[in-house]
């Protein structure tokens, strides 16, 4: 079993993606790739075993797969995309979670984004957002609860998803901006406040001991390293006018990877094939 990053490849079509918070800026998907690339090199110089699916050039917003399942050592959870333009990124991560996790799903009317969870110990915080909705959260609970994890909502009134205002530091302390996330709701761990004039640094990425952060929030990486947390850092400016943060762009589980690599091995196979047809049939 390695310790698995299940990434996805940028769609040409990023600049079409979703924002909720922000304004359209022009993305250079190019630019945006070489980050991504930067990304994973960063995840394997952590330790992680990076396997990378394709992308689906009909989904803007597809490299963001951590907003597709949350994955917990018991069982892989599919989540419920809100907006119409994401839910077919569930399709692809369905297959490949099933050769790793018994799988459950979140049904309509529920709606449940990965991005908006996170997970302390035992703890499932999960935010109630523009893309998680009550229903969401009652059937995560009923299927995390039986596993022994205890589910708690977070309300989000100031940004996409709970990951965007609000991350996991260590074990004991949770980082977080307080005017977007409802601090409160974090009950049995420490909250430690990022510096407001950074207010998109608190999306986080824990592993194997060490935290990966945006580049751009020094006075944060201050408060962070003075509670002496090792930190490393990585440039995904382009990424974040997508409404990107560091966690979005991978799912994090122990897992098999030679299966996960053999799945998608064989989608590359059928997608070749079905191209070939529709190139053979136009001739
Ligand atoms: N662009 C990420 C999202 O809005 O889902």
């Amino acid at each position: 079993m390695a310790t698995i990053a299940l990434t996805r490849q940028i769609s040409p079509a990023l600049a079409e993606c979703q924002l909720t918070y922000m304004d359209r800026d022009a993305i250079d998907v190019a630019r945006a790739e070489r980050q991504h690339a930067a990304y994973e090199d960063a995840l394997r110089a952590m330790g992680a075993e990076v396997v990378t699916a394709p992308f689906d050039p009909t989904c803007p917003d597809c490299v963001f797969v951590e907003d597709t399942a949350l994955v917990l050592d018991e069982i892989a959870v599919i989540g419920a995309m809100r907006r119409a333009s994401r839910a077919p990124e569930t399709k692809l991560l369905s297959h490949l979670l099933g050769t790793q996790r018994e799988l459950a799903s979140i049904q309509a009317p529920g709606t449940l984004e990965g991005g908006d969870v996170f997970l302390v110990g035992r703890t499932i915080f999960v935010g109630r957002s523009t893309r998680t909705n009550d229903h969401g959260i009652e059937q995560l609970r009923a299927i995390a609860e039986p596993h022994g994890y205890e589910v708690i909502a977070v309300d989000v009134p100031g940004c996409l998803h709970l990951t965007t205002g609000a991350s996991r530091l260590t074990e004991e302390i949770v980082l977080l901006h307080p005017e977007w996330v409802d601090a409160d709701a974090f009950i049995g761990v420490e909250t430690l406040a990022i510096d407001p004039a950074e207010p998109w640094g608190a999306n986080t990425l824990r592993l194997n001991d060490q935290t990966l952060m945006g580049d751009c929030f020094p006075r944060t990486r201050d408060i962070i390293e003075s509670r002496g947390v090792t930190t490393r850092t990585v440039d995904i400016s382009e990424l974040m006018k997508a409404e990107a943060g560091l966690t979005c762009m991978s799912l994090l589980f122990d897992g098999d990877a030679n299966a996960l690599r053999q799945a998608i091995a064989g989608i590359q196979i059928t997608a070749d094939r079905t191209s070939h047809r529709r190139a053979s049939a136009s001739a």
